[in-house]
């Protein structure tokens, strides 16, 4: 909370809250984002951008390492966290009918355990779930260890993580059945204000640009978009979509 403060507070005295103060805010937000595209970090991909891994195992290693750099704060913001990912669940008419969810990317499970409160029954993979984890199991989001239609739908917010999209769509369409659901909260875009921080893996012009590729990839109708508005830093928009015949 204090930290919230002091950089409300920073952002206030640096740019004013006039409109050309929030102007030279994105401004500024901009020529960060075009300085790590520039870095060599990444590499664009037409509307897509992906950062650069020596291989697959360098990637895996990089965002397993995570969870251990940010265990600290995430404590400090886990309710708040649980609180509004029960708000974005509550609103969402088709996973609440949704029997059982798994969570790709679920790290200490909070999602999972956001799900349960509704009712559902939830289970989630994640590179690193840490030790003793109740809610999530160690597994890789290309791979997924579970049975062909064995879920009523997926629940993820890591499409910025992922290594290799085409595999991720595949296997979300294997483990459920016609008929049923991929929800994906997703960040905004890179030129519409969004900043990759130290783990994104992968980011997308804008989240048309993200929705395009999915429904490329994979045998989807979309059938909700919705502004989940800010979540502290960043804006989130939710995507619901139904799996069809292929
Ligand atoms: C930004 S965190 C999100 C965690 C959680 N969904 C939440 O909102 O609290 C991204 C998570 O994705 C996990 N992850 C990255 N690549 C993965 C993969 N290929 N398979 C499974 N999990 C992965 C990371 O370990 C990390 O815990």
């Amino acid at each position: 909370m204090l930290k919230k403060i002091l950089k409300r507070t920073r952002n206030i005295l640096r740019y004013g809250l006039s409109e050309e103060g929030r102007a030279r805010k994105r401004a500024d937000k901009a020529a960060a984002r075009d300085k790590r595209f520039e870095s060599g970090l990444w590499e664009r991909d037409g509307e897509l951008a992906r950062r650069k891994y020596g291989s697959y195992e360098e990637y895996v290693e990089h965002q397993a390492a995570k969870l251990d750099n940010i265990v600290h704060r995430l404590e400090e913001t886990r309710s708040d966290d649980y609180a509004d990912f029960v708000r974005r669940f509550e609103g969402c008419a088709g996973l609440r009918k949704s029997r059982n969810v798994l969570c790709l990317g679920a790290r200490l499970g909070t999602e999972v355990q956001a799900m349960h409160s509704l009712g559902l029954f939830a289970i989630g993979i994640d590179l690193n779930p840490g030790p003793d984890n109740l809610y999530v199991v160690k597994g890789d989001f290309h791979a997924i260890q579970f049975p062909d239609a064995s879920v009523d739908a997926v629940y993820t917010n890591v499409f910025d993580h992922v290594y290799d999209m085409g595999k991720m769509i595949a296997e979300i369409e294997r483990i459920i059945p016609v008929g049923g659901l991929l929800v994906a909260d997703v960040l905004k875009g890179f030129e519409e204000g969004f900043v990759p921080g130290a783990y994104e893996a992968t980011h997308w012009k804008n989240v048309d640009a993200l929705l395009t590729e999915i429904l490329r990839l994979g045998h989807f109708d979309l059938l909700e978009r919705r502004d989940l508005g800010q979540v502290r830093r960043d804006h989130w928009i939710q995507l619901v979509l139904q799996k069809r015949q292929a």
